[in-house]
């Protein structure tokens, strides 16, 4: 780190509390947040780690229309698990708050004033969406009309899924309250505008030129958006959730959720410094020069947290402004975009109550995976291989063979380190620049190649003890062992230091499986990360457990089953039927010949995936054949027996070299599944459908 900082505030994007987190926000945000500041921590760095929730804004109250409770009641249920997930994943806030605070109300409320009374803000009256039947605004996602483009009668404000086409709401032909169903008119509404405008120049400067140094992603973005040039923007909303607008005439106005929330940052510094007032008064945390700012994010955040929220803070005066923002791309689930509002997503609270006890496994599998320079794929199938060949494998294998050779060989008393090999000095020398390879990686925010670094070692190990054969040289060079198996704890020990940032939790069993008490001396422990004498001659270890644990194949399937379960659910859900047909006189009815048909036989065609040929009993005395397409469906035989209901009057046709005389009737599902149709009573082959 830089000279000139003497502390770190890290922030990471505070979560909308309209439902709980998921891994998306854990691999882009959380988890590398929290190794960076465990590694801050460790190297003795004033830091402190600002979470919270983020309790205003549409999202929260789409929620509770859908849930039909109260915004309060929202906000408060997902608040709380979220805080309590957080907490047993080992994400370590040093406060984890929420915007709907006192405190928060106060500072964001009092930081726009300072901006309304210095002039900073414009001032602009517009036509705006209004209900009057409910007396409401309309955001754009809650207007709907017919889609110029294509005509498709259910356009939202901002884009027709049909057709694709982005639009603006005044576009929409027809526009209703997407919710009531109510027309909508125009109104005119005064709001406030921070004119970003005016920050083009100092943001050109200060991000293209002074923070080159950016992660190319989040640089590209912002220079895009700089290259576009930048408008004013509407700091506040008619809406009645939120922090209401401090100014005179602003009645039924509040705060927009992305001028509020990033202040939220500071306020919840502000929360926790005046209750631990060792840490000193929040404003050094934020004012001053000396202090280093960096906010963890999703791509999806950037514009906010790195032109929008630095022009708040420099049109207030007296903040400091981000160094870095290390933000990440996305995250898919199993080739699946992750979404809370359909669902489909790995919730952390769940994932901590079915897999209990293996944090370590998913940060690790995350972490690995990371979406680092662009959008990766979580699966669980890459979980269990990660899982099982690399912590299980790799890792747990090596600790476990130099603690279980402790205990067989010396009853558990590490033995003295004799004179080194050529191959001990190899193997000690890759320990030595450790320390310096994987600090350069986290402070250069390379996560995912850090902790391949730390597994890196893990692998040295497990070579080492592998080719030293400690169960062979036993027999005839037991002196030898004793090196080796000193040699193997050594490792053991600097495995352990290593993961602090990345695995915690497993650090802390290992520290304990090696007699270490780690507590509080964690940042003495990294200073000697990469020596060989940590784990001295003599002491007795206690009884080993095993590091990490096999998954197995039924916890995946379970897991993959229920996620099958959900874009099922999606899918029936978004099932609309199909618009009904023209009308038909009655007598075009009657031309059609419907049938019941008794099937006799069934058989799969050959060189056909979705044909079965059906001989019925169609009441004539002379067998029928009539191929349908439905073997994905059915089985052959499981149909003989059946009655089923056929067209017997269609042109017979010419298929895969058999003539087929007729139709049968199958019902096509929301899915495009067909079933077949029966008749509910023993009716005999042949009797008319009518
Ligand atoms: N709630 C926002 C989101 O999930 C993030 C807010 S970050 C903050 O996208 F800076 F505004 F706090
Ligand atoms: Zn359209």
């Amino acid at each position: 780190m830089d000279k000139k900082f003497k502390r770190t505030t890290v922030t990471a994007a505070l979560p909308y509390a309209n439902g709980p987190v998921h891994i998306g926000h854990l691999a882009g945000v959380y988890v590398p947040a929290d190794i960076y500041v465990r590694y801050l921590r460790l190297k003795g760095r004033q830091v402190l780690f600002i979470g919270g929730s983020d309790e205003h804004g549409v999202p929260v109250t789409i929620r509770a229309r859908k849930e039909g409770i109260s915004v309060q009641d929202v906000v408060d249920r997902y608040h709380y698990l979220i805080k309590d997930s957080f907490e047993r994943f080992g994400i370590s806030f040093d406060i984890y708050s929420r915007t709907t605070s006192e405190v928060h109300h106060r500072l964001a409320s009092d930081f726009f004033r300072k901006l309304y009374d210095d002039g900073k803000f414009v001032e602009q009256v517009s036509e705006q969406f209004y209900d009057e039947q409910t007396g409401r605004f309309l955001t754009d996602r809650n207007i709907r009309g017919e889609c110029p483009r294509c005509h498709a009668p259910e356009a939202y404000g901002d884009q027709c899924e049909k057709c694709g086409a982005t639009l603006s709401p005044e576009e929409l032909i027809n526009p209703y309250n997407a919710e009531t169903g109510n027309p909508l008119v125009r109104r005119a509404t005064k709001h406030w505008y921070l004119p970003l405008d005016k920050d083009q120049e100092w943001l050109e400067k200060w991000i293209l030129q002074e923070h080159k140094e950016w992660r190319s992603n989040v640089y590209g973005q912002c220079k895009s958006w700089l290259d576009g040039g930048l408008h004013p923007r509407a700091v506040t909303r008619d809406l009645e959730w939120g922090i209401p607008v401090p100014v005179e005439g602003a009645d039924g106005k509040v705060l927009y959720v992305w001028f509020d929330a990033p202040i939220g940052y500071i306020s919840n510094t502000k929360e926790l410094c005046d209750a631990r007032p060792e840490l000193g008064s929040w404003e050094t945390w934020w004012k001053d020069p000396e202090t280093r700012l960096v906010h963890f994010i999703g791509k999806d955040n950037i514009v906010f947290h790195c032109i929008v929220f630095p022009a708040m803070l420099k049109a207030h005066g007296g903040y400091i402004l981000p160094d870095n923002v290390p933000a990440n791309e996305f995250l898919n689930l199993e080739g699946n975009k992750i979404s809370t509002s359909k669902n489909y997503a790995v919730w952390l609270n769940e994932y901590l109550d079915e897999l209990p006890g293996r944090q370590d496994e998913l940060r690790y599998v995350l972490t690995a995976n990371a979406p680092e320079t662009k959008d990766n794929d979580f699966t669980w199938a890459d979980y269990q291989a990660r899982c099982n060949n690399e912590l299980v494998a790799v890792y747990g294998n090596f600790v476990n063979r130099a603690l279980q050779l402790t205990q067989k060989y010396y009853d558990g008393i590490v033995p003295q380190c004799g004179e080194l090999t050529d191959f001990d000095r190899e193997t000690l020398s890759e320990f030595r620049g450790v320390k310096e390879r994987l600090e350069e990686l986290l402070e250069g925010f390379k996560f995912r190649e850090a902790q391949k670094e730390a597994m890196n070692l893990a692998r040295i190990g497990n070579k080492y003890i592998a080719d030293s054969e400690p169960w062979k040289v036993v027999k005839t060079d037991p002196e030898r062992v004793k090196t080796i198996i000193n040699i193997s704890l050594q490792i053991t020990a600097n495995l352990a230091i290593a993961f602090l940032p990345f695995l915690p939790f497993s650090s802390g069993r290992l520290f304990t499986m090696i007699g270490m008490d780690a507590t509080g001396n964690e940042g003495e422990l990294w200073e000697r990360l990469g020596s060989t004498d940590l784990v001295p001659q003599g002491r007795l270890l206690p009884k080993p457990e095993l590091l990490f644990t096999k998954i197995e194949d039924e916890v995946i399937a379970a897991q993959v089953a229920k996620l099958e379960a959900t874009v099922r659910a999606n899918e029936e859900a978004a099932y609309k039927a199909a618009p009904v047909k023209d009308t038909i006189p009655f007598e075009d009815f009657e031309k059609l010949d419907i049938r019941v048909g008794l099937v006799k036989a069934c058989e799969k065609v050959r060189k056909s995936k979705k044909l079965l040929k059906f001989t019925l009993d169609d009441g004539s005395g002379q067998d029928r054949t009539i191929l349908s397409g439905i073997a994905q469906w059915y089985e052959p035989e499981q149909l003989v027996g059946k009655r089923v209901l056929f067209i017997a009057n269609l042109a017979p046709r010419q298929m895969m070299g058999e003539e087929s005389r007729g139709m049968i009737l199958s019902a096509v599902n929301y899915n495009g599944d067909l079933s077949l149709t029966t008749t509910m009573g023993e009716v005999k082959g042949g009797s008319q459908v009518g």
